[in-house]
């Protein structure tokens, strides 16, 4: 995997870079949509890729694990081939299901053992296994399994978490080094930098990410219910330790003006359920800032969703028609609202890569959070 730096902001830590999957490259920063159990919820793979433009997604090992479970997956050939999405995908390791599933499961030093949501069975997670699904599953990239730290956080509890992450870590390294990709492409261990919100514990943890020299890092264990003055505080102390030529992926972030403020602090990739989530309940980001579609004041407003860019779904329905459909519970509704979501996230980092690469991307930066961040 080829990670490339083509221009780095003068006044700030953002770059614009590529990286190389064998399933295409990815134009860095990117935002991934969320596909947990192997699809975008509401959105197909056509309108991915030509609404959305979406250049890659995420899946989840917790739930892919549980269902369909691998014996499918492995009998379809990988996910790629089971749900027809050909270009790269990544999967998240089950390390964040360790903080939202924190009733139902127990953490030793072996792993984690823990109650499926579907029926109820009790399942193992150790990393070395974790290794074994995400290679049946066959993302182009998979992470390491961690345990994601709740906000707020003590610092002993913080401490004690992080080293094990980093002796999980190790033991991830070990059994991805020994096994290799099933498919026939090579797959890519991104190791996640874990210390809460401790500047101690951050470095302690980036210093050790770094040290195991894989071809790309990661950063968990923020946007958990912390401010965000506090996220990106933490953001730019351990972007400022994790090597410069290699991708770094802020997990779980954000809204529009996270993306923002974080690509300004060094960061690559990220991937948010907020665009898909929030969209099922109505909220629409914009270029003109965030609405609440089941406003009344939107019911006869015949304007189109967003002009303020070039996108079928966006430019084409109108507010007061979403409207309508979100009240009647249309399934309609969640599919033409996912599809603008995502497609203004992609839009909106395809034009920080823009004017990184024209030298303005601070001063555009600042009047864009003001922009995608007013309620109206
Ligand atoms: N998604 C958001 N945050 C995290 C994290 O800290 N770890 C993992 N594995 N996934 C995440």
């Amino acid at each position: 995997m080829n990670f490339t730096l083509h221009h780095k902001d003068s006044q700030t830590k953002a770059r614009v870079g590529s990286l190389e999957t064998e399933h295409g490259v990815i134009q860095t920063p990117i935002f991934m949509p969320v596909g947990t159990a192997g699809s975008v919820k509401a959105v197909h793979q056509r309108e991915l890729k030509e609404d959305v433009k979406a250049q890659i997604i995420l899946g989840n090992t917790y739930h892919l694990f549980l269902r369909p479970g691998l014996s499918i997956i492995e009998q379809a050939g990988g996910l790629h081939k089971f749900n027809g999405w050909d270009r790269p995908i990544l999967t998240d390791s089950g390390g964040y299901q360790v903080f939202s599933l924190a009733e139902n499961r127990k953490i030793t030093e072996e792993g984690v053992v823990f109650k499926s949501h579907i029926d109820g069975s009790k399942q193992q997670f150790t990393p070395e296994n974790v290794m074994d699904i995400q290679r049946t599953i066959g993302a182009d990239i998979i992470m390491a399994f961690d345990e994601c730290t709740p906000y707020p956080c003590e610092w002993p509890y913080a401490k004690k978490s992080m080293d094990l992450t980093h002796r999980w870590l190790k033991r991830c390294i070990k059994r991805f080094d020994e096994t290799s990709g099933r498919y026939g492409y090579e797959q890519h261990l991104f190791p996640i930098v874990q210390g809460s919100v401790y500047k101690d514990l951050r470095t302690e943890s980036a210093e050790f990410v770094a040290e195991q020299g894989r071809v790309g890092n990661a950063i968990g264990g923020l946007s958990v219910g912390e401010p965000a003055e506090l996220m990106y505080e933490m953001t730019e102390w351990v972007t400022a330790i994790l090597p410069e030529d290699r991708p770094r992926y802020l997990m779980g972030v954000g809204t529009p003006a996270n993306v923002l403020e974080c690509i300004a602090l060094g960061v690559d990739m990220f991937d948010c359920v907020m665009p898909t989530r929030n969209a099922r309940n109505g909220m629409l980001f914009t270029t003109e800032g965030i609405i609440n579609i089941r406003n009344e004041k939107w019911k006869d407003d015949f304007s189109a969703i967003d002009l303020g860019f070039e996108n079928e779904v966006s430019n084409f329905y109108t507010k007061a028609y979403l409207r309508h459909l979100t009240i009647a519970k249309e399934m309609l509704a969640a599919q033409i609202a996912s599809i603008h979501n995502l497609s203004f996230y992609l839009w909106l980092v395809g034009q920080a890569r823009e004017h990184i690469q024209s030298g303005d991307f601070p001063q555009w930066k600042r009047h864009m959070v003001e922009k995608v961040s007013r309620r109206r």
